[in-house]
């Protein structure tokens, strides 16, 4: 039996949805590329889109001027640096951040920021890295370089159905991380987070960088997922560091990232090695080198002169629109998404969607993930879904996003469980996955963001309810095996 459908048949008859009208305009003419082919793109923290008029700038920027490699001294090189310098203001003025205060590291990617505070921060033997367990990989990695330097590693558990964080754990695991050692010499340790989970869209507190300072920490805060649809105000916010890749802002331009530091934080850190341009003068013969003190000691090599200056564009354009309406039209879709996932049920009774996360709109961001199930209880296996939703023009992100943590969390994987020694000769995610006897190794993410419409929700929630709704489990063709995780 099928239960009541849902009050909101569309995302434009929720209260609000007409005020943010702009973004349906904007779809119809600067991001009309996306309505090529009937597509319906939903994995905006994949990587967002790219708006047909910053394109253009790119273009018209490279016909119009010459410009070269910035560590020249020359007009064109001048020009280049020019623009480069002029991208580290706007990022500033972005995130409402004191130029006295932070500086901007551009780096390839959010995973290049991660990497650059991982290799030079000082762990020592006294400092600690704490991390959640909800983390992309790209944080997940900086406890290999806190364990080389023989730091302690400490991971905060999820707690419950909704994948968040008790606050009560994540101080006892600051409190534990600090440690008696730590309190003697007064060394810091490192607390990394997501401002939104990519695996669940769950918001954890901004509140915890001031809480992790208190108690002594650094913070590195992710907010790869949280910037391209939420505010970030570091004038209220002070985390020491905050990584980003602004493809997932704007689209374009990708290869770009960028570290935001608080300059008392970047001058603690002690990078492993230098390269061309990251210093002021170097000696082959006398065997030493001194760093720039300012940002440039962190960017190796030749920044990417022609695209940075595509991320002042970007910010620019994004404020125009205002993130604050994207942000608000990406909750009407969430909510909406999520009340119509819930009134889906087989005849059985039983439901189609099972959400990984929280199951309203609040506290969370645009980001849905879910397994679907047959009329049985069984899983449908994300692999179908996604190679269906291929079929079907709609583009959405399977597996488990690169947050390993999440995942267990979302699966109920126990520690004991997830032992090396439990584990040898697993070589392969499908291995692991059987290992763990679990029916399946990842999730369907799908995220809204800057350009989504409620034709996009709309369309995707016929699909799953025309393709799965009553299908029974049966033989499938071969799927391919997992690759990553
Ligand atoms: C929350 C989060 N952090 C970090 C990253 C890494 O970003 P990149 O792959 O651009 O380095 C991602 C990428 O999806 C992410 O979602």
């Amino acid at each position: 039996m099928r239960s009541e459908p849902a009050p909101h048949t569309s995302p434009t008859a929720l209260p609000g949805y007409a005020a943010t009208g702009r973004i349906d305009e904007l779809r119809a003419t600067e991001y009309r590329h996306l309505d090529a082919d009937g597509r319906v793109y939903l994995d905006y923290a994949g990587a967002g889109v790219t708006a047909q008029a910053q394109v253009r700038a790119h273009h018209d920027r490279l016909l119009a001027g010459l410009y070269s490699n910035p560590h020249s001294e020359n007009p064109t090189s001048a020009a280049a640096g020019s623009l480069v310098e002029s991208a580290r203001r706007a990022v500033l003025d972005f995130f409402r951040a004191d130029p006295a205060e932070y500086a901007v590291v551009f780096t390839p990617n959010a995973s290049g920021a991660c990497r650059l505070v991982g290799e030079a921060y000082d762990f020592g033997r006294t400092a600690s890295l704490v991390l959640t367990w909800d983390n992309h990989n790209s944080v997940n990695g900086i406890r290999e370089y806190a364990r080389s330097a023989r730091g302690s590693v400490r991971y905060v558990p999820l707690d419950g159905p909704e994948l968040r964080v008790a606050e009560s754990d994540l101080v006892a695991a600051l409190d534990a991380g600090r440690g008696r050692l730590a309190r003697r010499s007064r060394r810091r340790g490192l607390f990394a987070y997501p401002a939104q989970s990519n695996f669940s869209g769950v918001q954890h507190p901004l509140g915890w960088v001031e809480l992790a300072h208190q108690r002594g920490y650094d913070v590195l805060l992710d907010a790869a997922a949280f910037a391209p649809t939420n505010r970030l105000d570091l004038s209220v916010v002070r985390p020491d560091f905050v990584c980003l890749s602004w493809y997932k802002l704007f689209g374009y331009p990708t290869g770009v990232g960028a570290l935001l530091a608080r300059r008392s934080a970047l001058a603690r850190l002690r990078r492993p090695w230098f390269a061309g341009g990251t210093i002021r003068a170097v000696s082959v013969q006398g065997d030493w080198h001194r760093p720039m003190d300012d940002e440039s000691a962190f960017e190796d090599g030749t920044l990417n002169f022609l695209s940075i200056p595509d991320v002042e564009f970007g910010l620019r354009w994004l404020d125009s629109i205002g993130v604050d309406l994207v942000h608000s039209r990406v909750g009407l879709l969430t909510a909406w998404l999520l009340e119509r996932l819930a009134t889906l049920r087989h005849d059985t009774g039983g439901p189609l969607v099972e959400v990984y996360g929280p199951t309203t709109g609040a506290g969370r961001g645009g980001t849905v993930t879910f397994n679907l199930r047959h009329p049985d209880g069984t899983v449908v296996d994300e692999r179908l879904v996604a190679r269906e939703a291929a079929a079907a023009g709609i583009s959405l992100r399977t597996g488990c996003f690169c947050n390993p943590g999440a995942g267990e969390g979302a699966f109920g994987i126990s520690r004991a469980a997830t032992r090396q020694r439990l584990l040898a000769g697993v070589d392969t995610i499908d291995k692991y996955l059987a290992a763990l006897r679990l029916p399946t190794g990842g999730a369907v993410r799908v995220s809204f963001g800057l350009a989504s419409t409620a034709t996009d929700a709309e369309r995707f929630v016929a699909f799953v309810q025309s393709t799965y709704l009553n299908r029974e489990a049966g033989a499938e063709s071969p799927l391919p095996p997992r690759l990553r995780c």
